[in-house]
């Protein structure tokens, strides 16, 4: 069980607080429209249909409640508001408890395309539509859990990396070619287009300690993605994690630059 504890920072708040006014719902309009219609030829098929029983729709920044309602009905999972981002451990421990820490504050209109922290328009069109997957909602409660162990055995850090190169910026290979899961591309324009058209960056095939070992920079696109075949790859890998194995692995391999392919089988092949 989660120490309840944990479920209780400070930068937790109630809705009640998330005020906007009309010009951050205008806001969240801008942004909606310009990525909604790029989507379809980008994002898993997942993303899209989560967004539509979700509800979401151009004309204002979703209401909690109703989101809520609908994650309970379809994957029992749920937001709860944060100020801003919060430390590993009670972030964890919310994910654990099948409960995503979403922001409820909207970027300015000069942030339209990048903002360093997340904004309640990342969250909730980007990671919010996932969870009405039952394997990806499965995958992000043991992500939780795993992260409270990953404390423990003092590699949260390659944690983080982890979910930065699937729950952040991910591709996954489906029928149509491949598509974003990840809520750091579906929330960027420019990323969007570049994740899946651009001959810059690599895509490799997904590995857990080769992700947990890349280094990334958060202030550009990125260099490499990793490419998962289906969801439940994501929720076995993390299952069957081996913590004595897993730290003797990562304690035996080097840190690798973005960028940077160890050899050419690396590289994801349909
Ligand atoms: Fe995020």
């Amino acid at each position: 069980m989660v120490d309840k504890a944990l479920l209780n920072h400070p930068l937790l708040t109630t809705e009640d607080e998330a005020v906007y006014t009309p010009e951050d719902h205008e806001t969240w309009s801008i942004l909606y429209n310009k990525l909604r219609n790029l989507l379809p030829q980008y994002a898993a098929p997942e993303v899209l249909s989560g967004m539509d029983k979700l509800n979401i729709t151009k004309h204002e920044i979703p209401n909690f409640d109703s989101l809520n309602k609908v994650l309970k009905r379809e994957t029992n999972f749920s937001v709860t508001p944060v100020k801003g981002l919060i430390p590993h451990e009670p972030f964890f421990a919310l994910l654990a408890n099948r409960c995503f820490p979403t922001s409820c504050f909207i970027r300015k209109r000069e942030q339209l395309e990048y903002l360093v922290e997340p904004d309640v328009f990342h969250d909730i069109f980007g990671h919010i539509p996932l969870l009405v997957h039952p394997v990806f909602a499965d995958f992000m409660q043991e992500f939780g859990k795993q992260g409270l162990e990953s404390i423990k055995h003092g590699i949260n850090d390659q944690f983080a990396a982890l979910y930065w190169f699937t729950v952040e910026f991910g591709l996954i290979h489906t029928r149509q070619g491949l598509r974003i899961y990840g809520a750091g591309i579906t929330s960027s324009i420019a990323e969007t287009i570049y994740s899946i058209d651009s001959e810059i960056p690599n895509r490799l095939a997904f590995d857990m300690i080769r992700a947990m070992k890349t280094e990334y920079e958060i202030h550009h696109m990125q260099k490499s993605y990793f490419v998962i075949r289906d969801y439940q790859e994501l929720f076995d890998t993390i299952k069957q994690i081996n913590w004595d194995m897993l730290k003797e692995n990562l304690q035996s391999r080097s840190f690798i630059p973005e960028g940077k392919v160890l050899t050419e089988q690396e590289r994801f092949t349909a």
